[in-house]
């Protein structure tokens, strides 16, 4: 689909990828971006640079009562950005709290399931549309520094397929992005070269207007990508050494 024009949603727009991925919708055309956050006050100098286009919205994915609040409002939505996430970096058996685990699968999973369940109609009222998922290369092979993180990633991915499915014949394109270590404050404990959000921003609208489904943005996402098609057990075992601390 075409940027020029499109009215987007991003999720997580505050900061980091949702950030950049407002700037290239606003560089590239986009006719409104609804940039929502948890807390608006930190979207004020990302809607100045552009306050006729960029709207802020109150949004946390995790509440489904503000999620549909949000649907009732941007009803001309034609491309949304579910890109909110949470990353714990914890093992599956470092900590018994079982908090950890639900925290990583409430955003990155329901959150983004509840976010389609209400923006799907509105996208076939606009035409069919776009649904952008930030997921992660950790979506297919689990990193045990992240554990609950790679699960609600996995999850993310499985949800992502069974969408595009069902949204087919509504004629809506659906985008799994799958990014490596990206330098943002989620990955600032993470000891591994990064790439800048404004990469993976660019790569993933490519993908939107290109009608790519499946986005490995950066070097390090697609060398995973192909070492899990040559080699699965052998890059399991690889990733299988960044072990917790
Ligand atoms: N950075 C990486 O290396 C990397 C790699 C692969 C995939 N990703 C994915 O890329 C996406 C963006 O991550 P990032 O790197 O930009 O991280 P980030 O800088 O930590 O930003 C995360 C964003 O998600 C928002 N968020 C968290 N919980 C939310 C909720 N319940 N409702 C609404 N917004 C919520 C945060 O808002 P607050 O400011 O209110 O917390 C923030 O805007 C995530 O889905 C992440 O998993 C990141």
């Amino acid at each position: 689909m075409k940027i020029e024009g499109s009215v987007a949603l991003v999720t997580g727009a505050n900061r980091g990828i949702g950030k950049a991925i407002v700037e290239v919708l606003r560089d590239r055309g986009a006719a409104r971006i609804y940039a929502t956050a948890r807390n608006v006050d930190g979207l004020a100098a990302l809607v100045a640079t552009d306050p006729e286009r960029i709207v802020p919205l109150a949004l946390d994915v995790t509440d489904r009562a503000a999620v549909r609040a949000a649907a009732a409002q941007a009803t001309d939505v034609t491309l949304l950005v579910n890109n909110a996430g949470t990353a714990q970096f914890s093992g599956f058996l470092n900590t018994d709290d079982p908090a950890t685990a639900h925290a990583d699968m409430d955003v990155n999973y329901f959150g983004t399931l509840s976010m389609i369940r209400a923006f799907a109609p509105r996208l076939k009222a606009n035409g069919g549309g776009a649904i952008v998922n930030v997921a992660s290369i950790a979506s297919f092979v689990n990193f045990p520094v992240l554990a609950s993180y790679s699960a609600s990633k996995a999850a993310t991915h499985s949800l992502t397929q069974g969408v595009r499915a069902e949204l087919k014949a509504q004629g809506t394109l659906v985008v799994g992005v799958y990014p490596g270590p990206v330098d943002t404050d989620m990955a600032r404990g993470l000891d591994a070269p990064k790439v800048p959000a404004a990469q993976i921003a660019k790569a993933t609208l490519d993908a939107v207007a290109t009608g790519t489904e499946d986005v490995f943005p950066d070097e390090a996402s697609a060398n995973l990508r192909a070492g899990l098609l040559s080699d699965p057990k052998a890059t399991e075992q690889q990733v299988g050494t960044m072990l917790p601390g």
